[in-house]
């Protein structure tokens, strides 16, 4: 019998998760199909007992549920319930277990640019969800000291007092932030400024940075935001947000399926659906 897979949120018709993962099926001859499904918030409950009632395989979770999903699931694994939010679900034997592939996502696709965060000198720009999972995520990879910037600084210190994992940490405004650029070896932007249609705006106006420093966007559209492009033009390696996209689409599938899934053919599935080309 066909397996059934799903994205939960609201708004969901954009999201590019099903062509990925149905893609993923066709070429590993799996069985199953992975539908989108718009869950309005009051919905939640309702749909989680409506997934499980139909053996679901598994599915992922976004916007606005990642957080409130989880007292509907059996189980969360230790860093979703660290960073109180899962994308991704798993359906083992009737158990419902959460996880957040969102860091790990990131972590992973860094990795190609990036070998290791370990001893290094981190500066993350935001304090949202996004900025959460990559900084409990990067916090777990003994970095020398993982600074949050952000508009609003109390949001910066909650999220640093809120880290269950020993790391050093200052919140800085974004003012702060740009005249301390140049002490960083990565720096991550997770805001959604840049994003379109607002695409010549971005967080920081630094002139210089450290040689060898590198920089993400965990934007994807545009590919190239106007922060990664000044990044570029001051020599830094820059990657884009399709790879965290990728990666925690490859991890999901994963936990689902038990196979690592080929990332460039998912990486040019998603740069087909946006229409561009690659950063
Ligand atoms: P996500 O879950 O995608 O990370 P979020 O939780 O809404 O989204 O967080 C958005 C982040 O972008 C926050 O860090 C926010 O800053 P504030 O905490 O001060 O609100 C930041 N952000 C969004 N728009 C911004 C803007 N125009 N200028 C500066 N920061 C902005």
């Amino acid at each position: 019998m066909k397996k059934l897979f799903a994205v939960i949120g609201d708004p969901i018709a954009h999201s590019m998760s099903p062509v990925m993962h149905n893609d993923l099926f066709a070429i590993y001859q799996i069985n199953a199909t992975y539908l989108p499904f718009r869950v309005k918030a009051d919905d939640l409950e309702d749909a989680v007992k409506g997934l499980r009632a139909l053996g679901i395989g598994g599915f992922n979770v976004t916007v606005p549920h990642k957080q409130r999903i989880i007292p509907y699931l059996d189980e969360v694994d230790e860093l979703a319930q660290a960073i109180g939010a899962v994308n991704t679900v798993v359906n083992a034997n009737g158990k419902l277990i959460g996880y957040n592939t969102d860091g790990p996502g990131f972590l992973t696709g860094l990795a190609s640019i990036f070998p290791t965060v370990e001893g290094k000198k981190i500066l993350i720009i935001g304090a949202g969800g996004a900025a959460r999972a990559i900084y409990f995520t990067l916090a777990k990879e003994k970095p020398c000291a993982i600074d949050i910037t952000n508009r609003t600084v109390d949001k910066a210190k909650d999220l640093i007092e809120a880290c269950p994992y020993t790391t050093k940490s200052n919140a800085y405004s974004l003012i702060e932030a740009d005249t301390l650029i140049r002490e960083y070896d990565l720096i991550v932007q997770t805001t959604s400024i840049g994003m379109a249609p607002h695409d010549v705006e971005q967080p920081l106006k630094f002139t210089a940075l450290k040689d060898g420093t590198t920089v993400c966007d965990i934007i994807y559209n545009p590919l190239k935001t106007t922060f990664l492009e000044r990044a570029q033009t001051h020599g830094a390696t820059i990657q884009n947000g399709i790879d965290m996209f990728v990666y925690q689409g490859a991890l999901a599938f994963e936990k689902w399926t038990g196979i690592a899934p080929d990332v460039n053919r998912m990486r040019e599935n998603v740069l087909k659906q946006l229409g561009g080309t690659t950063c």
